[in-house]
């Protein structure tokens, strides 16, 4: 008999640390500005949202922000991913079943495909669909008539969105990452959400280490709670400084995988200039990893550069490395 494992799991009451309206939405003064003016713009003239595009690097807040727009317009919201719609027929299928004033949010609009984008420009700004039925001879396309929606596109990558339907978003906005300031209030209100005690200094301590990302932070967060669970006084500033030393999160927020993207560019290539395809071939990863989750945060943070040639290692880097250019080229 195994006796050890005698806990027991309990479902815990649902809490979420997704803010809900604007005004639990800390950070992005500027985007959050603009989105406000639309919201309560189109809500006096009592019409749905015009259409949203957000952009920017991975886990800042675009599933948030659609879901508190919908949630400021008493409005429905329907979630769907740019690779999920394959067929000219879901998309129809799912811009028909839309009521008046509903909400459309597609994730990774950068990935749909060339035809259905097409489809998608007429829903766009005409409000309707014209859908071939039949083959052959028979071949005939009928028009579908759609109630007005409001799309809300989210993408990593704006520089793959091609220009037409780029164009079709009233509103293009992008997310940047986050100030030390606003992730430490993102942090206590989280730490609060959850019922933990944390030290101000605790949550700077977080918030310096979470590379300008809300999602990382939140992540950051759970595993310093489980390593100060046994301490009754909740998070201090020693506990978050051990637990984030035994992620190998350093200082600067960087983690094992930027390290060894500029250890690669540094101590494979001279520093570079070196192409995309072989840094991520020489860490593995996929390229898209490499250029939407990593690159970002190093190229704002002032690590890396990226031009015609390829990646360009900044002084900066090296310093990080311990690498001494000017000695290193004198032997
Ligand atoms: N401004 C914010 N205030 C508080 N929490 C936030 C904020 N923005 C994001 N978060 C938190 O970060 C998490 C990630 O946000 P979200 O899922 O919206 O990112 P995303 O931009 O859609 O990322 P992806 O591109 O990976 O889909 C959310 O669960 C939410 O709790
Ligand atoms: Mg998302």
């Amino acid at each position: 008999m195994n006796d050890s494992f005698t806990f027991k799991l309990e479902e815990p009451p649902t809490v979420s640390l997704r803010p809900s309206r604007f005004a639990d939405f800390l950070g992005q003064t500027r985007v959050l500005e603009k989105l406000r003016i639309m919201a309560s713009a189109a809500q006096q003239r009592k019409e749905p949202l015009n259409h949203i595009l957000l952009s920017g690097p991975p886990g800042l807040g675009k599933t948030t922000l659609a879901m508190v727009l919908a949630e400021e317009m008493h409005a429905n919201i329907r979630v769907t991913s740019g690779p999920a719609i394959e067929k000219a027929g879901d998309l129809a299928g799912m811009l028909t079943g839309l009521e008046y004033g509903d909400i459309l949010f597609i994730d990774e609009i950068h990935r749909l495909s060339k035809t259905i984008e097409e489809y998608l420009y007429a829903a766009m700004e005409d409000f309707r669909i014209d859908v071939m039925i039949d083959q052959g001879p028979n071949a005939r396309s009928i028009r579908l008539d759609i109630p007005k929606f409001t799309l809300i596109g989210a993408t990593t990558r704006t520089g793959l969105l091609t220009a037409p339907l780029r164009s079709r978003f009233t509103l293009q906005t992008r997310l940047d990452y986050y100030g030390e300031g606003d992730l430490s209030k993102i942090i206590e209100r989280n730490a609060k959400i959850l019922k933990i005690s944390i030290e101000g200094e605790a949550a700077a301590e977080i918030a310096r280490r979470s590379r300008g990302t809300p999602r990382i932070a939140n992540n950051l967060l759970f595993f310093v709670r489980d390593f100060s669970q046994q301490d009754s006084s909740g998070i201090t500033l020693a506990h978050a400084k051990e637990a984030l030393q035994l992620l190998d999160i350093d200082e600067h927020g960087l983690d094992e995988m930027d390290k060894r993207i500029l250890e690669v560019i540094g101590q494979n290539y001279g520093g570079g200039p070196v192409g995309a395809n072989t840094i991520a071939i020489a860490i593995g990863e996929e390229r898209q990893t490499l250029e939407e989750v990593h690159e970002p945060f190093l190229i704002q943070e002032g690590y890396l550069q990226r031009t015609p040639q390829g990646r360009i290692l900044t002084s900066k880097a090296w310093q990080l490395l311990g690498i001494d250019r000017g000695e290193r080229n004198f032997f």
